[in-house]
């Protein structure tokens, strides 16, 4: 799903201040750049960061890359007009702490835009292997989830009406929610899920807040 149709990022972001939160190779830090913006990419992995910076300077884009936790940002309040994850953050930090610190970091109206695996998926999935079509697990008590047997890690999901409690509970006005349909399928398995199944279920979930 290219990023012309997602939207994830605004078209012009000519003086703003952005901040990527688990930027990993930094290609979406790269893109806010060239859009205009002053960009910070926060990564906990120094491996993750060099290969960060030498994309940046091979692809002449100008990115403060940052090592630290999404969780514990070394930035000041409220010096961001926008922040984002793209499966940093947005998978590998715990929601109760780095939510809070993405609010803390923005400016007052500054929008916060993520995106992860979707909850539906994460209920689907069994311990080991591809997400099918039953219930895997129980969803009110959705939040810590380990991968480990399956040769992943340490992720975090909520279910929906808890990401939408939490946004609104640490003062964001939730401006969007969305599910990603696969434009095409097929049986094999990419990361847990089949093409199939992202096409006929969301495999992927996104939310657009801004800070009140
Ligand atoms: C799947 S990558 C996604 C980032 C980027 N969109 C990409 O595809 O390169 C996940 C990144 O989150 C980073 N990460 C994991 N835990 C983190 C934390 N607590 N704080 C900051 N970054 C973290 C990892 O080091 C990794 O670079």
């Amino acid at each position: 799903m290219p990023e012309t149709d997602l939207r994830l990022l605004p078209g012009d972001m000519n003086g703003m201040d952005a901040i990527e939160l688990g930027c990993g190779t930094g290609y979406v830090s790269g893109w806010m750049a060239r859009r205009g913006a002053r960009v910070v990419g926060v990564d906990i992995s120094a491996e993750q960061l060099r290969t960060a910076r030498r994309l940046a300077e091979q692809h002449r884009v100008e990115v403060t890359f940052v090592e630290a936790s999404a969780e514990e940002v070394p930035c000041p309040d409220e010096s961001f007009d926008f922040a984002i994850s793209e499966y940093g953050a947005a998978t590998w930090c715990d929601p109760h702490v780095w939510i809070p610190e993405a609010h803390r970091l923005l400016r007052p109206s500054g929008e916060l835009v993520f995106m992860s695996n979707s909850t539906l998926s994460v209920v689907c999935s069994p311990d080991v292997g591809p997400a099918g079509e039953r219930l895997e697990r129980d969803y009110f008590p959705l939040h810590r989830l380990d991968w480990r047997q399956d040769g992943g890690g340490i992720e975090f999901n909520l279910p929906v009406s808890g990401w939408f409690r939490l946004l609104r509970d640490t003062g964001f006005e939730v401006v969007d929610f969305f599910e990603v349909q696969a434009p095409s399928g097929g049986d094999e398995v990419n990361f847990f899920v089949t093409g199939d199944w992202a096409r006929r279920f969301p495999s992927e979930q996104g939310w657009r807040a801004r800070k009140r």
